[in-house]
């Protein structure tokens, strides 16, 4: 049985969470690990209610990257707004809540700090359990929303400050086969799009200048690393520098639509190889995608193609991938790597 049984933090009472619940569950959530306040509340990990985000986009659009003081003010203004619109959204009262949930790390410590204590404050005031969440169990949980998916399954998690291969046996257990040894895939396109020029979050507007260039124009360097399923993207990120100097130097401007591509063809085919090397080798016909760069085309079109091969495909919606407080719900509703104590400290890293 999958199940486990919370208590409430006034009166104590049990209640059990998880898939085999026989009743509904009703879980809010909110997510403020970094430049995103959320609120959502979601039935039965897959059924979204309500689901509200305040991006803070525009903010730190001037800076050229999220500045964390910053981030934690904009929390603390939006947190009542967002809870109050997913109320609104949902026409739940906080007595129809099963439970609260948020993310507890890995993010910065002053956001963190904001989602935890409110979600702390109306546990105690409505005295419904708290569910602590992982924030990068969550980004794989968003693929449980809106669909029937079921693990086993090999997931590539792909976020602004992570990149990681799981392998997910069932719902509770999730063994890490890889990840980054140095830049994550979203700090790789962020870092790449500023070197072009582009504004701030940098991997979207990568993602929607590549097509436009020619994506063989430059060949760039895969990384070997030691780890069979391990990413190294700091080397290609410096390929990039020294290429968009040399084309400065030679042309006197960077074709930027050309290095786009070449870029987005080379840091996708890795990821891609890996983690079907990964599936085939453990024999899992079943692949998901989460983070913010599930959102990337050029991503979901090499791993959409697989379908052709008897693979089972899962990509959050767009809404979805990029931080949001539904799959928060949805984690703590599965049971993904949660906690259960109200005396839980925020952390910002794994
Ligand atoms: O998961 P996320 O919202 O936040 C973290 O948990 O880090 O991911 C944000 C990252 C940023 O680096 C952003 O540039 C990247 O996801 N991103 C994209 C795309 N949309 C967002 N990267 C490539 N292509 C996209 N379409
Ligand atoms: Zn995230």
């Amino acid at each position: 049985m999958l199940l486990k049984e919370f208590k409430t933090p006034i009166s104590g009472k049990p209640v059990l969470i998880g898939p085999d619940s026989k009743e509904d569950i009703f879980i809010m959530a909110i997510e403020s690990s970094c430049d995103e306040t959320a609120c959502a509340i979601v039935k039965n990990g897959r059924q979204v209610l309500a689901n509200v985000v305040a991006s803070q986009i525009k903010t730190h659009q001037q800076f050229g990257g999220v500045v964390p003081e910053v981030a934690a003010r904009e929390h603390l203004e939006s947190i009542n707004l967002v809870i109050a619109e997913a109320f609104e959204q949902s026409g739940m009262k906080p007595s129809e809540l099963t439970a609260i949930a948020a993310t507890v790390g890995p993010g910065l410590v002053g956001s963190l700090l904001v989602g935890l204590n409110a979600a702390k404050a109306l546990s105690i005031t409505y005295d419904k359990p708290f569910i602590g969440v992982n924030h990068l169990n969550a980004h794989v949980c968003a693929n449980y929303i809106d669909t029937d998916l079921e693990p086993p399954m090999i997931a590539l998690l792909i976020s602004g400050g992570h990149t990681q291969i799981i392998k997910a046996d069932s719902y509770l257990k999730q063994e890490i086969l890889g990840e980054t040894i140095d830049d994550a895939t979203g700090e790789a396109y962020d870092k790449v799009a500023r070197l072009l020029g582009l504004p701030y979050p940098g991997g979207l507007n990568l993602d929607r200048m590549a097509p436009k260039g020619n994506p063989k124009a430059y060949q760039l360097p895969q990384a070997r690393v030691d780890g069979k399923y391990d990413f190294s993207f700091s080397g290609l990120k410096t390929a990039v520098l020294n290429l968009t100097r040399k084309l400065e130097k030679e042309l006197g401007y960077i074709p930027k639509e050309d290095v786009a591509a070449s870029f987005q063809e080379c840091i996708t085919s890795t990821l891609f190889k890996k983690t079907l090397k990964a599936a085939q080798d453990y024999g899992i016909k079943q692949i998901v995608l989460g983070g913010g760069v599930a959102a990337n085309s050029e991503i979901r079109k090499k791993f959409f193609a697989l379908e052709n091969d008897g693979y089972k495909i899962f990509a959050p919606a767009m809404k979805y991938c990029t931080d949001n407080a539904a799959m928060i719900a949805s984690s703590a509703y599965f049971l993904a790597n949660t906690m259960d104590s109200i005396d839980i400290e925020v952390f910002s890293r794994c």
